[in-house]
This record gives structure tokens, C-alpha cells and sequence, in this order.
């Protein structure tokens, strides 16, 4: 080396790899996946539960980590949006913090909705500089979605995950018995999700929601064809989100759904869940691309006959155009200062268009509010 400035470079790369498995009967004692990762013996565990799930599988949780020998705290969580917060994030925190786990080989393990995993898992990320953890999905929406791929985050001043980070769990376990005791709400919460999924990428999705999506809502998808919906959905999830599961490619397919839904969640936040918003934005894109030809009239008319159909009410009246062109902004800013907005262009494929107008708003609001649920069961437009 000579006198005078030198370039270091630095380059690392770091795989990540984690399995999202189903496994049912996960409180049973004979039952070892809870524990395939990290210490065996004379080990600790740190958990967070969700309250709906402390309140039907308190006892069994409990048996589970006394029969292992395991000196488990556990820490019961409440969900809902208001709770994923700086304080909430902190509270954790400090509770972990007096008990400390072995940074290596003794995982949090987080059982819960999408709240409660996104906030456990930034907690796991940035505890003394990143701990392991295990995701347990809870809701449908934490099942299909929120605990599949890698990312955390809390709600910071006034802006939805505006903390938070990217952190691969080291396992995430799909029991979808957990679902038997979620209210229909929070069922069709994930089902927009799936719907979304369905129409962007997977047309065999989308029939098999024409088909059979009615009775998985009924049964809370603990039928055959409950299964076979949610293993497609996780499936189609994972594919889209492993090529970029740091988002390096801001056009992301999985956004259909997710411009306009921001500025309506953040707004309408004791009104509106997740999916319900992602609902609203959906069918105003799908307007949209109808208006642009890259849909058919029969095939708007398909997908809202669909969202009849599942029961999932589209809550038309808290749309404004100003509400989602201030949205639009917000969100290219976001995406790099392109708008990157997913349209179909036909049911089960996609297309980003960086070009919509305020006018195209306005009007797709105007189609929005003309159509209407006859029967519960079809759509009707009615200008
Ligand atoms: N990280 C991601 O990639 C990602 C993706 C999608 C959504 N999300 C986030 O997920 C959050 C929404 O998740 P959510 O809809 O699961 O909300 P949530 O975690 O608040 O759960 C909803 C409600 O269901 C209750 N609950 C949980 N499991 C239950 C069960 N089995 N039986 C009965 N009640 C139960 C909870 O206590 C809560 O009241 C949003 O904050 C959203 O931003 C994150």
C-alpha cells in the first residue's frame, strides 16, 4: 500500500434460505417442530401470543414448553392496528430484554396475526443488532401473507410501516386450524388477499374462488378445498416475492392492491382492515384497466361478481378522487418517483402503468359508486 487515499471494498453475500411449512397440531408435546431450531436442552424460548390465541390455547401452550423442559416466557400481545406502534415495539422489547435469550440458539417465537408478527419479527431484527425467530400465523391474513416473506415494521408518526426492516425468520409454521376461530371479518380480510393474488397472477385461483369460495369462507377453509386454496395462495405468494424479497424491483406484482389502499387505511383506520382497503383499491384498478380495454367489460364484470359472491362488502362511500390522487403521489414517491401501478391486463396477468391521470380517477370513482350488489350475489352497473 502506498502513501495517500485508498478504495476499500467490502463484499459480503448472505444467503437466505427458511422453510414455510404446514404443519398441523403444533401445541401437541409429540410435536417437535416448535423446537427444530436452535438448543434442545436446558434452553429458553421467548414468546409472543397473540390474546385470541392465549385465550383457546393458553393451557396447551404451556403443557407444550413444560413437558420440552423449556423455561418459556410468554408474553401476551393484542392485536389490531392500533397496536403496532412504537410503544407496542418497546414494550417487547423490554420484556426480552429481562429475559435474555441466548442470541444464537434460542428463537422468539411469534404466534399471531400479521400485527403481531411484523412487530415481533422487527423486534427480533433489531435486538442486539438481530435474534433469531419463527413465525406462527394466527389469522388468514398472517397465513397467506404477512408471515411468508421477510419483511417487519411498526406504524411511526402517522404513516403505516414507516419503521421497520427486512429479516428472514428461521422457520414459519402453517397451521390453518388456527383459523377455526377467527371471525368471518378477519376471514374475508385474507380472502381479498388471496382475490388479489387470484387476479393478477393465477387464473386457476380465480376459478377455484368461483368454484369453491363461498364454502371455504363458511368452513373457514378447514375443508379439502380450503386446503387446496390456501397451499396455491402461499404458493403463488412465494413466488413472486423470493426473486425480490428485498425489493430491489420496485414494480411488484403483489401491489395490485396497494396504491391507493394506503391512503385509505391510514385515513380510515378504525373503519377499515388491511384487506378490506386493499378491496377498494383492487376494484378501482380494475376499473381502471377496463377503461384502458386491457379487461373486458365481461371480465370487470366476472371479478366484481366474485367479490359479490365471497360476501366481501366493498365500502365504496369512503373513496374520493382527491383522497386517491394524494395517495398516487405518495406512493410514486415511494416506488422511486415512478407510479408503478399493477393493472390486469386480463384475470391472472398483470402490467405497470406510470401514467394515470387524475381525470381517469375521477371517472373510475364515478363507475365505482354506480355499481351495485343485487341479490348479495351479482353486480349490476346502473349509471
Ligand atoms: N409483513 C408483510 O409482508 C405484511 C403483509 C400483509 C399484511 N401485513 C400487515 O398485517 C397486518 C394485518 O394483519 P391481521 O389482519 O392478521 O391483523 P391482526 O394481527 O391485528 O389480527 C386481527 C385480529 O384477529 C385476532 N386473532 C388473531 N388470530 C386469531 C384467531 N386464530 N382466532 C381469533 N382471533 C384471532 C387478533 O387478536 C386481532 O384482533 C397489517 O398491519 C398489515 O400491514 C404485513
Amino acid at each position: 500500500m502506498t502513501n495517500g487515499t485508498h478504495t476499500w471494498r467490502v463484499s459480503y453475500q448472505r444467503t437466505v434460505e427458511y422453510e414455510v411449512a404446514n404443519c398441523p397440531n403444533l401445541f401437541h408435546p409429540q410435536n417437535d417442530a416448535l423446537l427444530s431450531v436452535g438448543k434442545r436442552e436446558n434452553t429458553r424460548r421467548f414468546v409472543v401470543v397473540d390474546s385470541n390465541i392465549e385465550k383457546y390455547y393458553s393451557t396447551e401452550l404451556r403443557d407444550y414448553f413444560n413437558y420440552h423442559k423449556i423455561d418459556a416466557k410468554i408474553i401476551t400481545f393484542h392485536g389490531g392496528e392500533e397496536n403496532k406502534s412504537l410503544e407496542s415495539y418497546l414494550w417487547i422489547l423490554r420484556e426480552l430484554d429481562a429475559f435474555p435469550i441466548n442470541r444464537r440458539d434460542e428463537p422468539i417465537i411469534a404466534i399471531g396475526g400479521g400485527v403481531l408478527t411484523d412487530v415481533a419479527g422487527f423486534v427480533a431484527s433489531s435486538y442486539r443488532r438481530g435474534v433469531p425467530h419463527i413465525k406462527i400465523p394466527t389469522t388468514l391474513m398472517g397465513y397467506i401473507d404477512a408471515s411468508v416473506g421477510i419483511k417487519t415494521g411498526i406504524n411511526f408518526n402517522g404513516h403505516k410501516n414507516r419503521l421497520g426492516s427486512f429479516e428472514p425468520p428461521k422457520k414459519v409454521f402453517l397451521d390453518r386450524t388456527f383459523l377455526k376461530t377467527l371471525p368471518k371479518r378477519h376471514i374475508l380480510n385474507g380472502v381479498c388477499e388471496i382475490l388479489k393474488l387470484a387476479v393478477i397472477k393465477d387464473f386457476t385461483l380465480f376459478e377455484l374462488l368461483e368454484w369453491h369460495g363461498t364454502e371455504c369462507v363458511d368452513s373457514k377453509f378447514q375443508d379439502d378445498f380450503g386446503a387446496l386454496i390456501l397451499n396455491h395462495s402461499v404458493a403463488g405468494m412465494i413466488e413472486e416475492l423470493q426473486p425480490n424479497l428485498f425489493e430491489e424491483n420496485l414494480a411488484r406484482k403483489v401491489d395490485f392492491g396497494h396504491t391507493f389502499s394506503y391512503g385509505l387505511e391510514t385515513l380510515h383506520e378504525t373503519q377499515l382492515l388491511h384487506g378490506e382497503a386493499v378491496l377498494i383499491d383492487m376494484a378501482i384498478s380494475t376499473i381502471l384497466a377496463a377503461e384502458r380495454n386491457l379487461l373486458s367489460k365481461k371480465e370487470l364484470k366476472r371479478i366484481f361478481d366474485l367479490i359479490a359472491k365471497l360476501g366481501i362488502v366493498l365500502h365504496v362511500d369512503l373513496v374520493t378522487p382527491e383522497l386517491l390522487w394524494d395517495t398516487l403521489e405518495e406512493r410514486t414517491y415511494h416506488r422511486n418517483g415512478l407510479q408503478r401501478v399493477p393493472l390486469p391486463d386480463g384475470i391472472g396477468k398483470c402490467i405497470f402503468v406510470n401514467d394515470v391521470k387524475f381525470e381517469e380517477i375521477q371517472s373510475a370513482c364515478k363507475i365505482l359508486k354506480n355499481w351495485t350488489v343485487i341479490n348479495d350475489t351479482v353486480y349490476e352497473y346502473r349509471s
